[in-house]
């Protein structure tokens, strides 16, 4: 592929601030990935980082900044690189693999207009309020069941593990039409497909490899192949009222969707839909325990979750980044993008601009508005943001009315990932109301 930045006169950010913002042990620290967007917002929105093993990238830490590039997808590509950011030898790994490209997935991420649009648009009217909406009901019966899940604890549990890992899940394979005994699976392979990095999450053949991301990618790709063709074939043969069918079922330009195409759909809302949402739920009650008057507000006020939802995907931020690349020569914010130089969008730094946000380290639901980013910008803005949405107020709305009081009984801790990360683990000790 074409080179990538090469300016003449661009501001290299320091050794180990572009470090920092790179490695994936640095998300599992809030002190130190935010306090490294701090300083790159004060003094290098737009900078370059050179890392050892890395193509250099812009890293694009101003809300405003963020927007800019993500509204044009013509200007801005996602797919003449790697949407995700890896390191090269990950890519190389993966290139060797497809013969030649970085696109392992014929997914929406991975598309550029005006193929994208294309095939966004076969789901899009699915995913609008309006329709998702009426499964509100459905959605309600795995909300309860969860939170009855959670009460059996009876005081002390893992808000993560217990309670915010399966509900998602939950209820994007109920909407998939997936059944329930397979969701260990399913819930698996999503965590190897974004955990690459963490070494709690890696396989245990590919432990010290140092392309073993990629390499576990590959293999929980393969693993969803096949268990969503076999999936695919039954809905062909007998059409239900679900996603699974409108994808399998689906044509472009008049010609049945390709067996990469639609499996690249399926991989993407499984994945994408659950490990985001759960992190964000978590997210949410961490932010009430450390920041208490909100818990006391919701508690007096259920009409204060729509604000309490949102506020905790912004604080959370579970997409750490996309990338993009100029399709030519551009200026943003002051600087000169090459054509082909790569950029990183990091949107837990925007949700915490100061410009954007006051006081933006404090979890506070009565922002308003909350002109978060963590479902990005533009054309490839998230496709299940109202999905998500729903299904946390949902959750909250059953939750809430049980509990009494919660505090936590341990440290969190958080995953080691540079693209999707969050909680891990949450210990809480509650009182049931
Ligand atoms: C894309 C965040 C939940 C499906 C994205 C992007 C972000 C994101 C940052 C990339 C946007 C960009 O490039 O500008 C989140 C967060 C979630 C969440 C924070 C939960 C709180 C979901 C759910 C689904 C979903 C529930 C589906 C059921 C997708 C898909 C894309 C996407 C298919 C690709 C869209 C495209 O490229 O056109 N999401 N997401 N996400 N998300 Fe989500």
């Amino acid at each position: 592929m074409a080179s990538a930045t090469q300016a003449t006169s661009r501001p290299i950010i320091p050794q180990h601030i572009a470090e920092t913002v790179i490695a994936a042990k640095s998300y599992a620290d809030d002190a130190v990935i935010y306090d490294a967007f701090k300083w790159l917002r004060g003094n290098m929105p737009l900078g370059v980082a050179e890392v050892e093993g890395f193509d250099p990238m812009w890293i694009v830490t101003r809300h405003a900044d963020i927007r800019e590039v993500e509204k044009n997808a013509k200007l801005f590509h996602n797919a003449d690189f790697n949407p995700v950011l890896n390191d090269r030898a990950s890519d190389d790994f993966t290139r060797e693999m497809t013969g030649g490209s970085v696109s392992g997935l014929a997914s929406l991420t991975y598309m550029d207009p005006p193929v994208h649009q294309q095939y966004r648009m076969l789901t899009a009217n699915w995913f609008l309020p309006g329709k998702i909406g009426k499964l509100e009901d459905q959605i309600r019966v795995l909300a309860k069941q969860s939170v009855e899940h959670f009460l059996s604890f009876d005081g002390e549990c893992d808000f993560v593990r217990d309670f915010a890992l399966h509900y998602p899940l939950r209820v994007i394979m109920t909407l998939f039409g997936v059944p329930p005994e397979d969701e260990p699976r399913m819930l698996k392979l999503t965590q190897e497909f974004f955990g690459g990095h963490d070494p709690e999450e890696q396989r245990d053949e590919m432990k010290d490899d140092p392309v073993a991301a990629a390499k576990m990618w590959a293999a929980a790709l393969e693993d969803f192949f096949q268990y969503f063709d076999a999936l695919a074939e039954k809905r062909r043969a007998e059409p239900q009222d679900d996603l699974l069918t409108l994808i399998a079922n689906s044509r472009i330009n008049g010609a049945p969707i390709g067996r990469d195409e639609a499996n690249g759909y399926f991989v993407a809302i499984a994945t994408a839909g659950h490990d985001t949402t759960s992190s964000s739920v978590t997210g949410g009650m961490h932010g009430m325990i450390e920041f208490p008057e909100n818990f006391e507000k919701v508690k007096a006020d259920p009409a204060m979750i729509p604000g309490l939802v949102d506020e905790a995907i912004r604080w959370t931020s579970p997409v750490k980044h996309f990338m993009r690349n100029a399709t030519q020569d551009v200026e943003v914010g002051g600087q000169l993008i090459r054509s082909m130089d790569r950029l990183m969008m990091c949107y837990p730094s925007g949700n915490r601009d100061e410009a954007v946000f006051d006081d933006p380290d404090r979890f506070d639901i009565r922002r308003s508005p909350n002109k978060h980013i963590a479902f990005g910008f533009g054309p490839h803005m998230c496709l299940g943001q109202h999905l998500a949405k729903l299904e946390m107020r949902i959750l909250f709305e059953e939750l809430m009315p049980h509990i009494a009081s919660i505090e936590l009984a341990g440290p969190p801790k958080l995953v080691e990932a540079n693209f999707v990360g969050g909680y891990k683990s949450l210990p809480v000790r509650f009182r049931k109301a």
